[in-house]
Parts: C-alpha cells; structure tokens; sequence
C-alpha cells in the first residue's frame, strides 16, 4: 500500500539543475578546464562539496580547504544570482497537474533535495505548501546516494519506507531511493537512469494512475 510520493527538487520540479551546471562550468572555466553535460550527471543529486571535490578531481587539482570553501561560495553566488528571477512560470510542465493527482489519490508528499537552496527555490515557485514535509540539505548529514534524505522524509511524514515512491532525476537519486527501499521513478533516460523501477522522461508523461499501476502487489 503506497502512502507517499517523495520527490527530489532540481530536474524533477524545476529545472534549476541547468543552473546548477552553468554555475559549477564557470568556476571550472576560470580554474582553467572544462566539464562536459556528460560529466555533469555525476553531480546531479550530489552536495555541493562533494561536487566541487568531483570537479577539482576532473581538472586534476588538489587545493587547501580553504580556497575549496572559497570556490564553493563563489559558485552558490552564481548559482543565486542565476536563480534570483525564477518564479512560478519556471515550474516544469505537468508538475501542478501531477500535484494535484497525488492529491486526489489520498497520498502524502515529501520534498527530498540535497540542495541547502531547496527551501527559497520552493517559496520562489509559490509550492512551500504542496509538500507534507521538506527535506533539505540542512536536515542532513549525508548528500545522496546515502538514502537519508529520503529515509528522513518518511520518518517525517510517518509511514514506512516500502510505502513510498521516490521520482528522481539524477543516478544518485535513484540509488539512494533503492537503498532506502523504495519503489523509484527515474526521470530522463532509461540508459543513464538504469536503476530506476520505472522510467519516463518528464512528470508530464506520466499520470499518478500509472505510477500506481506498476507497482509490485
Ligand atoms: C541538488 C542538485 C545538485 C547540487 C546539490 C546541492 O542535489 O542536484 O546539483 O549540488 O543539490 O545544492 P546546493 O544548493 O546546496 O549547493
Ligand atoms: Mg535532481
């Protein structure tokens, strides 16, 4: 019996992982490399300084901890500046009619994000209030694909982890829905999200009748 609906932020609601990506491109670029989209979808769903230790890893740099805070700042800056006129026009097409879906079928919901941005994004695009409970990265102590933030969100919301659904954008999201035990809905390319129960490529392809449908009795 699913409860729950547990959804991650960046790529599944909005499309804020492109900023994500121009952001940390531009502190490799001033660093002197570059990162390519493909290299980009192993930070999806990563925290921001594991993927900065990613990044400088990729450009083959090892730097004091200092200066890596420094860098992460300065790409929350960009990052901040990039999202700053977001509004609700920004909410990726079939979100509200899905949202309203999930309502009508009695379940609860859960933000899951590893992002610390999470909350001012969601009071951006005016849907503070469709989510039942949210965790963000300040509610956590370890970024995807640790299961936490999702095993976190259940606890919240208070039903079982094998009572919920997890919709995800990112590999690591999807591993950390697995190995909370949860049913996932990958959300992409079935050949990147390889690991997802279910794969479509947007919540606009995909009615909450589906969903439910697929799920192993
Ligand atoms: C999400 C995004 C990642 C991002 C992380 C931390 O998981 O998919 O790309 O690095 O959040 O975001 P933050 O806003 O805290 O830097
Ligand atoms: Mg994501």
């Amino acid at each position: 019996q699913i409860k729950a609906f547990l959804f991650d932020l960046d790529g599944v609601i909005v499309d804020t992982a492109i900023y994500h990506y121009q952001a940390w491109k531009r502190l490799a670029n001033e660093l002197g490399f570059d990162i390519s989209e493909e290299f980009n979808e192993r930070l999806k769903g990563v925290s921001r300084t594991e993927s900065l230790d990613l990044i400088l890893a990729h450009g083959g740099l090892t730097l004091p901890d200092e200066k890596k805070a420094e860098l992460a700042a300065q790409k929350n800056e960009w990052y901040l500046e990039l999202v700053s006129r977001m509004n609700s026009d920004d909410i990726l097409p079939g979100v509200a009619t899905f949202f309203s879906q999930v309502r009508k079928a009695g379940l609860q919901t859960a933000l899951g994000s590893v992002s610390k941005n999470a909350p001012l994004i969601l009071e951006r695009i005016g849907m503070t209030q469709a989510f039942d409970a949210i965790i963000d990265g300040t509610k956590i102590s370890k970024g995807k694909p640790d299961p936490e933030v999702f095993t976190k969100g259940a606890d919240e919301l208070e039903v079982n982890y094998n009572e919920c659904v997890v919709f995800e954008d990112a590999v690591a999201g999807v591993e950390a829905g697995k190995r909370a035990g949860m049913f996932v809905v990958g959300l992409g390319s079935a050949d990147v999200l390889i690991q997802a129960d279910l794969v479509a490529s947007s919540l606009e392809s995909l009615t909450v009748a589906e969903v439910l449908a697929k799920l192993p009795n």
